[in-house]
């Protein structure tokens, strides 16, 4: 019999709205709530753009990978994922253990539009729509292999998405238990 699966995890591109949304769902569905960024700054006492320029994005990718162990072993939870985190499969393998992933997809004009004001804070983003293109395309596989269910963004407002999720999650969950538990 297959467990039914009790978090829901946010992956996408810089800028998809998974920290946003993750805070909304979190509200929503009265889960805790993780955001892996968060997490690897708080501890480290540093923010991300200052890990990648003083320790390398590989030294970066290698506290993630941790914050995602972590969080796989943890229930009830929402989950947004930095944006290359999925990268790594043995991250997608550990994540969907307990975690049914969304893809929140965004254009790269839209990416570029919302980190206007946050540039400073991601070191992997530029201005150009044409640079996040590439970087998108070079990860598009990564992240559909990584997803259960593919949700676009641009043009629809954060509470919108989480209500969205929110009911996906509590469709698929909610079938998956009374499948496994016929006589309930
Ligand atoms: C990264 C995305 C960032 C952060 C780091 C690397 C990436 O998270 O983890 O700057 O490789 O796409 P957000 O997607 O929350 O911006």
């Amino acid at each position: 019999m297959t467990p039914v699966k009790t978090n829901i995890v946010l992956c996408g591109f810089m800028a998809s709205g998974k920290t946003t949304v993750g805070r909304i769902l979190s509200q929503l569905t009265g889960k805790g709530f993780v955001d892996t960024d968060s997490i690897i700054e708080e501890r480290m006492g540093m923010n991300i753009r200052q890990i990648f320029s003083e320790l390398g994005e590989r030294y970066f990718r290698g506290l993630e990978r941790d914050i995602v162990i972590e969080a796989s072993g943890r229930k009830n939870i929402v989950i947004a994922l930095g944006g290359g985190a999925v990268l790594d499969p043995e991250n997608v393998k550990d994540i969907r253990k307990e975690g049914i992933v969304y893809l929140l997809k965004v254009s790269p004009e839209e990416a570029v539009r919302r980190s206007k004001e946050s540039l400073e804070e991601r070191p992997l983003m530029g201005d150009q729509a044409e640079d996040a293109e590439i970087l998108m395309r070079a990860r598009e596989d990564a992240y559909l292999r990584a997803a259960d269910v593919v949700i676009e963004t641009d043009d629809r407002k954060p509470e919108e998405l989480a209500k969205q999720i929110a009911n996906d999650f509590k469709d698929k969950t909610q079938t998956n238990s009374s499948l496994q538990n016929p006589g309930l």
